[in-house]
């Protein structure tokens, strides 16, 4: 792994060639400059700003709440931090659905005010001829199909698709139509594992999966998630590689309890 300040900008060519060399492609989530420059130290293909943000950071039960003005914010955050790996910004909720001229708009917001380098949408054949639309614009796309949280008051939560035949072809066909509308790369969310190897082996494209099995080409996962800082509950598809809200709530304590009984400040920390 080369340095940060040797490493190139990852580009949409850049994935195509890993992927083509067979290379898995790894990627996080990031909301805001600090942590950006720290996954980037660590070295990413992806950044996703996610709209996760809305629970994440915000607070909010799901991400249908997120506005434009959400993802902007806190893409422009992460895009400050200059990270040379790709940064995709995540369109919210209704910010794409309504017409191609729509998420061209929107999305164009995304690359000018956010500083981002694609944008991700959420949808199969549904959203294809947004996709074609952007792409045809000279934006680049990260598809997303399977769970869809934007989607999660129409489905009544976050069922896993695709487990009866009928829904497995349809979720292939919703595949390829995102990539024939010339998306770059297809998120899968919480696949089966067989369908998700059956969707990477029908696409040119890399799949970078989220709870969907090893054979995708890549896998994605969200920054809070990992590092054991979202505590509402830990998904399935996640796996804890740091319990951080523990240690922060660790070194806070001893931070009040220094404080308290005089611990700190010493002199050390003072001014004369
Ligand atoms: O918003 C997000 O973080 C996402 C990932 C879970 C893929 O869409």
């Amino acid at each position: 792994m080369k340095a940060q300040s040797e490493r190139e900008k990852v580009t949409v060519r850049e994935l195509r060639r890993k992927s083509d060399a067979g290379e898995t492609i790894v990627a996080v989530t990031a909301y805001d400059a600090l942590t950006a420059r720290l996954v980037d130290g660590v070295g990413f293909d992806i950044i996703l700003v996610g709209d996760s943000l809305g629970m994440t950071v915000l607070g909010y039960e799901n991400t249908v709440p997120v506005t434009i003005e959400d993802c902007l914010y806190h893409a422009a955050a992460v895009t400050r931090a200059r990270p040379t790996a790709l940064v995709v910004g995540d369109m919210p909720f209704l910010t794409y659905q309504v017409s191609p001229e729509q998420a061209l708009v929107n999305a164009a917001r995304f690359l000018q005010e956010g500083g981002t380098d694609a944008v991700k949408l959420e949808g199969g054949q549904f959203i294809a001829p947004a996709i074609r639309r952007l792409v045809q614009a000279g934006i680049p796309v990260l598809g997303h199909i399977g769970v869809l949280p934007q989607a999660v008051l129409a489905v009544g939560g976050y069922r896993v698709p695709g487990r009866t035949p009928e829904e497995a072809d349809a979720l292939v066909a919703d595949a390829l139509a995102v990539q024939d509308a010339g998306a770059f790369a297809l998120v899968l969310e919480c696949l089966p594992m067989a369908l998700s190897a059956r969707i990477t082996e029908a696409l040119d494209i890399p799949t970078i999966g989220i709870g969907a099995g090893p054979h995708c080409g890549g896998q994605i996962q969200v920054l809070h998630d990992v590092v054991g800082l979202f505590e509402a509950f830990v998904p399935r598809h996640t796996k804890r590689y740091a319990f951080l809200a523990e240690a922060m709530r660790e070194a806070l304590g001893e931070y009040r309890d220094e404080v308290r009984s005089g611990e700190f400040p010493t002199q050390e920390h003072s001014f004369k």
